[in-house]
């Protein structure tokens, strides 16, 4: 059969992870995931099908606290396996890259709960045992009960966290530069391994950060492993323009998307960046089946669902908005709300909720923060992310399950994504060894 080809040029696939988690608890499909969670099994099934759909990165989503934005209780989100356990991204990106052939993978370890070396340190030596395919997602946190984790009465105030992100990422960077090309001589006949003279001390003293270096872990195969930047405010794309090498975005609907995109385009230039050296990819949650009626059933299922579990939906985006609602009237206008957690995450509801009530608005919002609406067979799919595509001027999709096991899995690796490379929109295989060639291949 013929498949119409678009004429969207090919783009890009990432898969975000929420956290190494109970995935999808309790729901259908997820097999004994209440008790297998611990082995990571499943996340490496995950993995192993993103590489061999060829998607170019999977990033792991993190947080470092157990929610308690819901009554001023952790009941809701310990009960219902919101967000918890989560465990350490870094170390399930060490099982991930050990499970994988070319995949990208992206760990989130945020500036407040990592010093810069160690994260240098962490990113630098997944970059080598994967041979150059590590990346760092780059979060500055944004609740307080994470920061008290690690001692901090508050997280700074939301600007200061860029400002001082924009150092950390210096620090960083100056360390895995802290070793010259060519370093490393591993000469038999002289004995020398290392070149002393090209490994050099960055004598970093900043407003807050501060490092000698060297990094003792040594050069990185790609130099400078891939940063991934999520932040949707004024100063996180500012960052995000200035220091991205891919850029995770949930902007609603394709004129916000359009902004967004020129938006980071026209930082990277102000920073004497090519805009073709990073990659904005859009929160996507397709919603697939085997014809028309059962996708659209099942998109109409996420809203009952959401309308019948109304509570852990609203403790669900307290947490991702740092506020409890456990306070407010369903049935009233949402109204005027502040955050000093993602200013842009809040923005994007409160534009989206509009004059709707709280209930209403909880409804329409997908709790993923999709940028579109993706339902259908997967030729269906494939046919709307690329008529996005053409409109946005985008580099690809970040796709985001709120329901993943391995049938959903299977449902984007093995049904959408052969039906986008039928229609030439995305690689069939990997043309380079490191992630970021992949990433800027097209
Ligand atoms: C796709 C995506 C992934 C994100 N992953 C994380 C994460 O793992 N940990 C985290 O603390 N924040 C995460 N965030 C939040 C961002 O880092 C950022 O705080 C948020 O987008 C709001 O940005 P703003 O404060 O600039 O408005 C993510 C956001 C998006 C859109």
């Amino acid at each position: 059969m013929e498949y119409p080809r678009l004429s969207a040029d090919p783009f890009h696939l990432a898969w975000f992870l929420q956290g190494s988690s109970v995935q999808a608890w309790n729901q259908d499909w997820t097999g004994n995931i209440g008790t297998d969670w611990m082995s990571a099994d499943m996340f490496l099934d995950l993995a192993r099908a993103l590489d061999r759909a060829a998607f170019d990165y999977i990033l792991l989503e993190d947080s470092i606290y157990i929610g308690q934005n819901w009554q001023n209780s952790r009941e809701i989100f310990l009960k219902n396996g919101m967000s918890v356990p989560r465990q350490e991204p870094s170390v399930i990106a060490s099982l991930m890259v050990a499970a994988t052939r070319h995949l990208g993978v992206v760990p989130t370890l945020s500036t407040f709960a990592y010093h810069p070396y160690l994260t240098a340190r962490i990113v630098g030596t997944l970059d080598q045992v994967s041979g150059g395919r590590a990346g760092w997602n780059m979060v500055t946190g944004s609740s307080d009960y994470s920061g008290q984790n690690f001692g901090l009465d508050r997280l700074p105030e939301h600007d200061t966290r860029y400002t001082m992100a924009a150092e950390y990422i210096d620090v960083v960077t100056q360390l895995w530069n802290s070793w010259e090309p060519g370093a490393i001589l591993a000469n038999q006949e002289t004995g020398v391994l290392i070149d002393h003279t090209k490994v050099h001390t960055i004598d970093f003293q900043g407003d807050y950060y501060a490092s000698r270096g060297p990094l003792n872990s040594g050069p990185c195969p790609q130099g400078r492993p891939v940063i991934a930047q999520a932040g949707g405010s004024a100063r996180g794309r500012q960052i995000a323009g200035r220091y991205a090498d891919t850029i995770v975005a949930h902007p609603k609907g394709m004129d916000a998307m359009k902004q967004y995109r020129t938006d980071v385009q026209t930082h990277m230039v102000e920073h004497g960046r090519d805009p073709a050296t990073c990659k904005v990819l859009f929160m996507a949650y397709p919603i697939l089946a085997d014809n028309a009626a059962q996708a659209q059933e099942r998109a109409d299922n996420r809203r009952i669902s959401a309308a019948r579990n109304m509570d852990a939906r609203l403790a669900q985006l307290g947490w991702t908005i740092n506020i409890d609602f456990s306070t407010f009237d369903l049935d009233a206008p949402v109204g005027e709300l502040s955050t000093n957690g993602h200013q842009s995450s809040l923005a994007g509801f409160l534009r989206k909720a509009g004059k709707n009530t709280l209930r209403e608005a909880v409804i329409d919002y997908t709790s993923m923060g999709a940028c579109i609406d993706l339902v259908g067979t997967p030729d269906a799919v494939a046919g709307q992310m690329a008529e996005a595509m053409q409109e946005v001027g985008g580099d690809g999709f970040l796709i985001a399950l709120p329901n993943v096991s391995r049938r959903s899995v299977a449902e984007v690796t093995d049904g959408l994504v052969p039906a986008l490379q039928r229609r030439g929109l995305v690689r069939k295989q990997y043309e380079h060894a490191h992630f970021r060639d992949n990433l800027l291949a097209f």
